[in-house]
């Protein structure tokens, strides 16, 4: 579905990708887990195509969009649940939700429509009229998955969904992760909780300063405390 070819991407004169390299399968869950400032959301920009790489290549769906604006790269099929989640704040949770809306040819799948979203997430049905930004955190969550599926997506890319999200608000979203996940879309998840990452994820990749410093199955790295340690500041409780 993915395939980021050491690509290295800037901004500026600051060199931040350096020749980063990552798959994303058909119908797999792949995520990208880092701390702070290491290169996540660089990454989501170079493959949505706000910050497109110097050097690399970029292939989705068989193509080389490297050098794609990312509109045409979001019609062939990219979405993108941003970090911060990005609610429009002037407009009601039903017009965040259809403002992106776009029906896709299809040989395969359900399409997403106001009606099935609605149906998957009654509590936006319930607030459809209220301001986007009047919900709660996990809420709005909902609400930016909700928008980024109205776009009917074959690659759903999601920014540290769980930023700011109580533990119990957590697991509800790598619930609807994975659940989306059994409905054969492809997933790039990036985020800094580890114990959501392991539980969503088929593969798992490790970003530190721009590189890749780890790829294993879920239940390699949940026994790897070294990486764990030193890149994912997990205190070894041993
Ligand atoms: N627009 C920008 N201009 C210059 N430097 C930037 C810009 N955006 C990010 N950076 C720098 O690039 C590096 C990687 O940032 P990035 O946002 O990709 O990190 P991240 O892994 O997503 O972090 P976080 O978990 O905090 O979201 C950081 O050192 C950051 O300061
Ligand atoms: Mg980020």
């Amino acid at each position: 579905m993915l395939a980021v070819s050491e690509i290295h991407t800037y901004y500026g004169d600051s060199y931040i990708l350096q020749g980063l390299s990552l798959t994303v399968e058909e119908g797999t869950a792949v995520a990208l887990l880092g701390r702070n400032g290491m290169g996540k959301t660089t990454t989501i920009r170079s493959i949505m195509g706000f910050t497109p790489p110097r050097r690399g290549e970029i292939h989705f769906r068989g193509k080389d969009v490297t050098h794609w604006v990312p509109y045409r790269r979001a019609r062939l099929g990219m979405a993108l649940c941003p970090q911060g989640r990005r609610i429009f704040p002037s407009l009601s949770v039903e017009e965040n939700l259809t403002m992106a809306a776009r029906g896709r040819d299809r040989t395969k799948g359900e399409l997403w429509d106001l009606g099935r979203i609605y149906e998957r997430y009654p509590v936006l049905k319930d607030r459809a009229r209220l301001k986007g930004t009047s919900l709660s955190g996990g809420e709005q969550q909902m609400l930016a998955v909700g928008r980024g599926l109205m776009t009917n997506p074959d690659l759903f890319v999601l920014d540290e969904p769980s930023e700011g999200l109580a533990p119990m608000l957590v697991r509800d979203i790598g619930k609807i992760i994975a659940e989306l996940r059994e409905t054969g879309l492809s997933i790039l998840l990036v985020e800094q909780n580890i114990t959501m990452a392991l539980n969503v994820a088929d593969r798992i990749y490790v970003i530190s300063s721009g590189k890749i410093v780890y790829e294993g199955a879920p239940s390699e790295l949940a026994a790897n405390e070294t990486v764990k340690r030193q890149y994912l500041g997990v205190a070894g409780g041993k």
